[in-house]
């Protein structure tokens, strides 16, 4: 890693810029309650950067369960009416990761592009209600990608809005599929949290603000 050669940071949003992962985890729960699955912690690191449809997935194969089309559209409904719910009553810039804003301003003062790149279709919401919406450039979401983390897509698009070359972007990350995906744009990963135990990580981060050391 050439640091003079990074013109853009791309940051995954829920477990890097913002802890939302526990709601995500308990509005799968009410879910799994409601229709009976076997759904735990365990399961839930599986959920971590992949779509909401595929988490569903997920969780219906670890129950060895299928259903119909209709059943899945109406079970994705729902978790994202009680994960919406609980965003509108409890989110709050206290749910930011510590560094977040910090870290964003200075990599502005340096004159870095700054992108997020997230399977998350809630993402403009939730960068809006906790005040993070004006500073990124460029915002490559779930609404935009027809294959969620590891395929690279969610990136790629991040880099072309940015206009800077797949390589000379930085990903930040705690998911293992979001590494996968960094790695197969062609970026330099860095992991944080749970991303931090993948192989194909470059640089492991212990907290956002050490993301100033390396740039
Ligand atoms: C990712 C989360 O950022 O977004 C996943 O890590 C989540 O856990 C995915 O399933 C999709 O989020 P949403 O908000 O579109 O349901
Ligand atoms: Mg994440």
């Amino acid at each position: 890693m050439n640091k003079k050669n990074i013109e853009a940071i791309i940051f995954d949003l829920d477990g890097v810029i913002i802890s939302t992962d526990e709601y995500h985890y308990l509005a799968w729960k009410k879910i799994a309650i409601a229709y009976k699955l076997n759904f735990n912690r365990s399961i839930n690191e599986k959920l971590r950067g992949v779509s909401r449809r595929e988490s569903l997935e997920i969780i219906l194969k670890e129950n060895q369960i299928q259903l119909s089309e209709a059943e899945i559209k109406h079970m994705l409904n729902e978790k994202n009416n009680f994960y919406i719910k609980m965003l509108e009553q409890y989110l709050s810039e206290a749910d930011l990761l510590p560094g977040v804003k910090e870290v964003l301003s200075k990599l502005k003062q340096l004159k870095y592009k700054i992108a997020i790149g997230s399977s998350s279709k809630n993402a403009k919401y939730i960068l809006k209600k906790t005040n993070l919406f004006d500073l990124f450039d460029v915002i490559s979401d779930g609404n935009n990608i027809k294959y969620s983390k590891p395929n690279p897509e969610v990136f790629n698009i991040a880099a072309k809005l940015l206009n800077v070359k797949n390589k000379y972007c930085v990903v930040i990350e705690d998911a293992q599929s979001g590494i996968e995906a960094a790695k197969n744009a062609g970026m330099i990963a860095f992991g944080i949290g749970d991303a931090q135990n993948n192989d194909k990580t470059d640089i492991k981060l212990n907290n956002l603000l050490e993301i100033l050391d390396y740039i």
